[in-house]
């Protein structure tokens, strides 16, 4: 069985993310996205907020899942009997921090393949970030991240301010 994780921030999920996610699980038995518990960051949505807002938005496909993890993605993978790790590539930009981490998570675990897969154009401009600034000043998000998302982040932001 091919199973492959697909970690991240993820706060909160975009359009982006979820076409990564739909494209991937149709080249793995199983795909298990994996919100990273950074304590270092200090995230909008708690990690279990987080993932309760993946969960919403991968009903309807039957061998993805998520979990929250803390520590290296390595140790993730194992845990999950994963050897594929997926990420998405948008600009050129993206690829310099994504070699490198795939590098490093090469030399933590030899067993371990990163597998990039190019973003659709169609969400080439999307980034978790830029959603929390679009929101705060209150921008238009549909489109840009999953309907419950749109709730969601103008729920928080409310409380925030
Ligand atoms: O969505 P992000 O913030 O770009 O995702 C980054 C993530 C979660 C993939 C990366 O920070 C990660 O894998 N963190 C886990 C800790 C780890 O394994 N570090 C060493 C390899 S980078």
């Amino acid at each position: 069985m091919r199973i492959a994780v697909y970690p991240g921030s993820f706060d909160p999920i975009t359009n982006g993310h979820l076409d990564i996610i739909r494209r991937a699980s149709r080249l793995y038995d199983k795909l298990i996205i994996g919100v990273l518990n950074n304590t270092s960051k200090s995230p909008l949505f708690t990690a279990e907020e987080r993932k309760a807002m993946i969960d919403e938005a991968i009903v309807g496909i039957s061998n993805v899942s998520c979990d929250v993890f803390s520590g290296l993605l390595v140790d993730f993978a194992k845990q999950n009997g994963a050897s594929v790790i997926v990420k998405g590539l948008r600009t050129v930009a993206d690829f310099e921090y994504e070699f490198q981490m795939a590098l490093l998570n090469k030399a933590l675990n030899p067993e371990y393949e990163t597998m990039f897969m190019m973003t659709n154009t169609k969400y080439s401009y999307i980034s978790s970030s830029m959603i929390k600034e679009v929101a705060k000043y209150n921008g238009e998000l549909d489109g840009l991240v999953p309907h419950n998302v749109i709730l969601k982040i103008k729920d928080k932001l409310q409380r925030e301010f």
